[in-house]
């Protein structure tokens, strides 16, 4: 396709210059594909939330190559160093206190007081935030409210020819969005990811929940109808019959033309990272419904699960 391209030094240079722009181009992360602008400039971010069809109430994660840049637009505080020290540059995302005079556009982050920030670990992206001089929004490079791309054909079937870049890294590692904890007023999770509670609990030593019901909005972007592929989702199905589409978990399913198993050695990373192209091919093969059987949750499941929940709200 012609708007794709490999990742090379020069497809580097023309990435830069576009967003220098202050237009808007798609880019791999380990977690999930995202469009990314300019953080700084109030035209990137518009053009963002208007590709996607975003709620202009919903914020933005900005993306850093490291703490030097990121210290002018955040109050850093010690459980921030300490989470950032055990998982960044990585999947999580952090809700801090906006600095007054920080240049992120006010619209990037829903003229809020906090800011959410993240240090993406992918070679690809960080390569390229090295080489601003800004920080970059970037959220998940779907329409609002329909399921993350994980790859470059994800992306190019959402929008088509209305984003004329798109910067290909292979699949997404992880294939989930980040973390995303609260650090400002009171510790929360907010959106659960690769890194899991326990962990977070673990290096903070308090205990940090998930986040409970999802008829609660925490955040503003907790929206409760979310990754959805468009056809009906029933949770915590027991019985595979022919006529839906089947996800399953786990040695004891057996192979099927309807049944999709997430990961047939019960690995939760793998199941992770084939959901979302999961969901994607059983919309595309034009199945009208979609069972899954009960997928554990812990670790990574819980994060499986809360997109599943999601996706079937
Ligand atoms: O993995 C990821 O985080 C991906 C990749 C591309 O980096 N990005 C991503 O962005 O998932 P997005 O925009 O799809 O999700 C951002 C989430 C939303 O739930 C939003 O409400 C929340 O972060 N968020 C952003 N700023 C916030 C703030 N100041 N307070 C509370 N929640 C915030
Ligand atoms: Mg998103």
């Amino acid at each position: 396709m012609k708007n794709i391209y490999k990742n090379s030094q020069k497809n580097l240079n023309k990435a830069k210059k576009i967003l220098e722009k202050n237009n808007i181009i798609a880019v791999p992360t380990e977690t999930v594909y995202g469009l990314a602008g300019n953080a700084y400039s109030d035209k990137s971010i518009k053009k963002i939330y208007k590709l996607k069809n975003r709620p202009k109430i919903n914020p933005l994660i900005i993306h850093y190559y490291n703490l030097r840049s990121l210290k002018k637009d955040a109050h850093l505080n010690e459980k921030f160093f300490k989470l950032y020290k055990r998982f960044s540059p990585g999947p999580i995302t952090y809700i801090l206190q906006k600095r007054k005079g920080s240049k992120i556009s006010k619209f990037a982050n829903a003229k809020l007081k906090s800011i959410a920030v993240r240090f993406p670990s992918n070679k690809i992206i960080r390569n390229l935030l090295k080489e601003l001089k800004f920080p970059l929004a970037i959220p998940s490079a779907n329409i609002s409210s329909a399921v993350s791309p994980v790859s470059s054909i994800d992306v190019f079937e959402e929008f088509g020819k209305k984003i004329n870049f798109i910067l290909d890294g292979g699949a997404s590692s992880i294939g989930l969005e980040s973390t995303v904890i609260s650090l400002y007023d009171k510790t929360q999770l907010l959106r659960p990811g690769a890194v899991h509670s326990k962990e977070i609990s673990g290096v903070l030593r308090t205990k940090v929940s998930n986040p409970k019901k999802i008829n609660k909005i925490i955040s503003p972007g907790q929206l409760k109808k979310h990754y959805s592929p468009g056809i009906p989702i029933i949770l915590n199905c027991k019985r595979v019959d022919d006529k839906a589409a089947f996800i399953v978990f786990g040695k004891k399913y057996k192979n099927g033309k309807n049944i999709f198993n997430l990961s047939s050695k019960s690995d939760l990373k793998e199941a992770g990272k084939k959901l979302y192209k999961t969901l994607r091919k059983i919309k595309k093969l034009g199945y009208k419904k979609i069972k899954v059987m009960k997928i554990p949750n812990n670790k990574i499941g819980i994060a499986i699960n809360d997109r599943l929940r999601r996706a079937a709200y």
